[in-house]
């Protein structure tokens, strides 16, 4: 499903007239169905050296119409630019104006993926100016794209390699339909664990998964995708919810716990639940959240107390408990939702945005923790994403809030549940303290 504008301007007379005018021409993006190929069209693997060719060997081995060198003319899915030897800024001329040439190629909804290593990880100036050059140019390629096609990055730490579990994860990930509303973005791939699924249309299977605020919206969405992917489902809501509560539980085929999160025994209460009602718990989504906005001048305690304490503070009590638990020690995978407030801020939403900025330094000071017991932790940040929420914004706020990003419309809560997903997989294993922003790249803020 996308905006009435959306569809209006993807074909025939309405796409013409938004041409002539200079309208924005969001298009339908190519959403994931089960049984879909990975991307359509040929993949360009560019850069030398053995990082590209074991990249290149591995998606043929996956089936995919591999090239090394562009065809004049051919219409392609996708170019990966292996970039993981630079040693200077000049290193990158080369590789990148010859990935140029191929630009004008690139099918609609078609994908720019590139491999670099981690700036952070080297002590030379000139090493690390390269390394970090690959951020900016890649973010703005993405922002040159045209018509649903997208740029993202994965950055290989010193633990990982160009075909590392989560390195080839993150590359299904990008390439595939799962992505389609993740634009400009980098995901860090830290060390060598992970694995990828037996079965690519079910890898979450037998894992038992909690999504906290299930009962609508987002939460609603990651729980019909986790169960998708293989996962057997506890979904989490307030009680004034339990209705819709029970019905999400119903079409997944799940449980239904009611329950406050920021009690202090919720924890407690997940693990119990999960582990006499299903044997184990293996992923917790942290997605209920709550916005109480108002201008920091008129802002009163209730108002701030109540977003930092279910925003924030009941996800690190929970945490707690999880770290705690004998439970919670195989591969355990948490996930949780930030917000891109959080990141660059938003007028009328200080409390909102210190608890989702919150939520990322939770993230990042958790992964150790976590990875004692083999596990990982991650957030992502959604921008305008089309919920009920976002539908009682004023419409012509609302129209810029949902054009202002590079694929010129709103996300749906679908496109933050594939992202979790995937991050909430064994594949996503050698990922942990990112936040992965699914907001089709918005360009206001950062
Ligand atoms: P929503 O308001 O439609 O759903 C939130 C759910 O959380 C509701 O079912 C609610 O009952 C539940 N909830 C609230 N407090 C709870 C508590 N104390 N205990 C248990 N459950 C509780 O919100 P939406 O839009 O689906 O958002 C989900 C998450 O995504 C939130 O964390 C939100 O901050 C975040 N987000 C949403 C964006 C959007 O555009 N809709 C953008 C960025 C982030």
């Amino acid at each position: 499903m996308t905006d009435k504008y959306t569809q209006l301007v993807s074909r025939g007379l309405g796409k013409d007239i938004a041409r002539k005018l200079g309208l924005p021409q969001p298009v339908e993006l190519r959403r994931h169905k089960p049984g879909q190929p990975l991307i359509d069209g040929p993949v360009l693997v560019q850069g030398t050296g053995t990082g590209a060719e074991d990249l290149a060997s591995t998606l043929l081995s996956w089936n995919l119409d591999v090239r090394r060198h562009a065809v004049p003319k051919e219409r392609l899915g996708a170019i990966i630019l292996v970039l993981d030897g630079l040693t200077g800024p000049e290193d990158l001329e080369k590789p990148v104006l010859t990935a140029a040439t191929s630009l004008r190629d690139l099918a609609p909804n078609s994908r720019v993926i590139t491999v670099s290593r981690a700036a952070s990880d080297t002590t030379d100036p000139a090493v690390a100016a390269a390394r970090q050059g690959v951020d900016g140019l890649l973010r703005s390629l993405a922002k040159e794209l045209r018509a649903g096609a997208t740029g993202n990055g994965i950055i290989l730490g010193n633990g990982a390699g160009t075909t590392s579990p989560s390195s080839l994860g993150a590359l299904r990930f990008f390439l595939s339909g799962r992505s389609a509303f993740v634009d400009g973005q980098f995901l860090t791939v830290g060390s060598g664990a992970g694995q990828l699924p037996a079965d690519v249309e079910k890898p979450l299977a037998g894992k038992v998964a909690v999504v906290t605020g299930a009962a609508r919206g987002i939460g609603a969405a990651i729980a019909r995708t986790l169960h998708r992917d293989g996962a057997t489902l506890v979904v989490v809501d307030i009680p004034a919810a339990g209705d819709h509560l029970a019905k999400v539980a119903n079409d997944v085929r799940g449980t239904a716990l009611q329950l406050d999160i920021s009690r202090a025994d919720a924890g407690q209460r997940i693990i119990e639940h999960a582990v006499q009602r299903h044997g184990r718990l293996d992923i917790v989504i942290h997605n209920a959240g709550i916005t109480r906005d108002k201008l920091l001048a008129n802002m009163d305690q209730g108002r701030w107390n109540s977003v930092i304490n279910v925003n924030i503070a009941a996800q690190l009590r929970i945490n707690d408990a999880l770290l705690a638990s004998e439970h919670f020690r195989n591969s355990p995978r948490i996930v949780s939702v930030a917000s891109t407030s959080g990141i660059a801020g938003n007028r009328g939403q200080t409390n909102y945005a210190a608890s989702k900025g919150g939520v990322m330094g939770m993230v990042r000071s958790t992964a150790p923790l976590i990875a004692v017991h083999g596990g990982s932790i991650n957030a992502v940040a959604p921008g305008f994403i089309e919920t009920e929420m976002t539908a009682r914004i004023p419409f012509a706020t609302r129209e810029v809030a949902r054009r202002l990003n590079s694929l010129q419309q709103g996300g749906q809560p679908g496109d933050v549940a594939e992202a979790i997903a995937f991050l909430a997989s064994d594949a996503a294993g050698g990922i942990s303290g990112d936040v992965l922003r699914v907001c089709g790249q918005n360009l206001v803020g950062a």
